[in-house]
């Protein structure tokens, strides 16, 4: 009764603020997830990434090594298949292990399509989350000592940050963009959460390192202290296109080489699409109990695709540049159609990606979505590329685009629905909605 009454009041409160906010940036109250009846967060078993390393490492198919400056860092990366070359650093003090933090010990942050690992150096665990296909965002801590054979532990209070309005309301990843003093204290009064591909850069990197070229562009990075705050007016671009950070601390404590832009970029694309994922999962499973159907989900719906669509994305004004061997294994994960695209191709010199639709929709987190709701959205994305979808949210995506992403997704994901594999369909798409006109 008592989650009837919460479902009940979290369906009005959404109809509520679909009147103020037509998509998740205003729905960002809290789901229920930790009701038993539904999604019953803290009590499943989750079955990500790291439950699968555990599963290897405790039957003995996997053997971490402790590295005695790095601890299992190195190790981890290798085992999760996370490259060095994303590394980010962090130095705001935003996370449990605040007090270890500082400009001049970062936590670093190293990420692929489904994991994310927190180190700080010095720290007595590494912090970890990964996207699990029914759970959402799931958090780990793992001791830093050395044992034959280590043990993840779920840490569950981590959502009292990570699930939460920042997060969407469901459990996740944030990224955020705060000043802080010379020792990391954070200004609240000084922040923009949470951070996205729609935040525009002069907004972004307060509290972080940030190394990569990008021309006239200016952003918040490697900022310390309130003096740095006033030159940045000034001087607004004294800190940036920095391809170093020596001047900073000692870099030698981190196994990889800067704080790179392109992860970064990614990062804050990836980190939200896996909030929407979740929370469009949730939201179908509780709509499904309570009403049976999904139609109180329809702009919902709408926000996500244009989130997966990067409609709202901040142009770039110059080209961006990171680090080559971040930007080589990115691409490299495909998958590739026969002519050789893959959505994972960046293009970097007016937005992210040369064909904009999220690489996440190759992931397992968008395939555990109920059916009901998957078969849905592929619906409206068919519609979208094929021009048959006039709105207005939509109506940028130019008609090359919508042909290229059709096209690599008939040759790239598996199990689409017929309708999406018929020749007359696609060459509907080839005119595109402008020559409808
Ligand atoms: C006080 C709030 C807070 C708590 C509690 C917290 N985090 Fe975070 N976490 C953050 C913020 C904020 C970021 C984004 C980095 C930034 O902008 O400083 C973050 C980022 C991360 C990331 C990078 C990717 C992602 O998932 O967003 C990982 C991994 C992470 N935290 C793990 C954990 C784990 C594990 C715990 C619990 C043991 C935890 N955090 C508890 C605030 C918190």
């Amino acid at each position: 009764m008592r989650l009837f009454c919460q479902i009940v009041f979290a369906a009005a409160a959404l109809l509520t603020l679909r009147a103020g906010a037509d998509d998740f940036q205003g729905s960002t109250h809290k789901v229920p997830y930790d009701e038993e009846e539904v999604i019953d967060y803290s009590r499943q078993p989750a079955s990500g990434p790291i439950e699968k390393l555990q599963g290897r490492i405790d039957r003995g198919e996997v053997k971490l090594k402790f590295d005695p400056k790095f601890g299992w860092l190195p190790s981890l990366l290798d085992a999760l298949n996370v490259p060095k070359s994303s590394q980010m650093l962090v130095f705001s003090k935003t996370s449990l292990q605040r007090q270890f933090i500082t400009p001049q010990n970062p936590r670093a942050l190293y990420f692929n399509d489904d994991v994310y690992l927190g180190f700080i150096p010095g720290a007595p665990v590494m912090e970890v989350s990964a996207a699990d296909p029914k759970l959402g965002g799931v958090f780990y801590t793992l001791a830093l000592e050395a044992d034959e054979k280590p043990k993840f532990l779920r840490a569950n209070d981590c959502t009292t940050c990570h699930g939460a309005a920042k997060t969407l309301g469901v459990p996740g990843h944030l990224v955020r963009s705060i000043a802080t003093d010379e020792v990391g204290e954070i200004d609240q009064s000084n922040e923009i959460s949470y951070i996205t591909h729609r935040t525009p850069f002069a907004d972004r990197w307060g509290g972080w390192y940030v190394t990569g070229q990008h021309g006239e562009q200016v952003h918040r990075g490697n900022l310390i202290g309130a003096k740095a705050f006033i030159n940045f007016e000034k001087e607004p671009r004294a800190k940036g296109n920095l391809t170093d950070l020596g001047q900073f601390f000692d870099q030698g404590k981190y196994p990889g080489h800067g704080s790179d832009i392109v992860a970064l970029m990614v990062l804050e694309h990836q980190g939200q699409m896996h909030n929407y994922i979740t929370r469009l999962n949730f939201e179908t499973r509780i709509m499904m109990r309570t009403y049976g159907h999904i139609r109180y989900l329809r702009t919902q719906v709408a926000g996500f695709l244009r989130y997966l669509l990067y409609t709202e994305e901040e142009p770039l004004t110059a080209p961006v540049a990171g680090n080559p061997g971040y930007v080589k294994w990115f691409a490299a994960q495909g998958p590739r159609d026969p002519q050789g695209r893959s959505l994972r191709d960046f293009d970097l010199q007016t937005r992210m990606f040369k064909y904009p639709c999220s690489y996440l929709i190759h992931s397992e987190a968008f395939d555990a979505i109920p059916a009901v709701m998957r078969d849905h959205l592929l619906r409206r994305l068919h519609d979208i590329l094929t021009g048959k979808d006039t709105s207005e949210d939509f109506a940028k995506i130019s008609a090359e685009d919508r042909k290229n992403i059709l096209e690599i997704l008939v040759a790239t994901k598996p199990n689409l629905p017929d309708y999406w594999k018929t020749p007359k369909l696609a060459s509907d798409a080839k005119a595109g909605p402008d020559a409808r006109e």
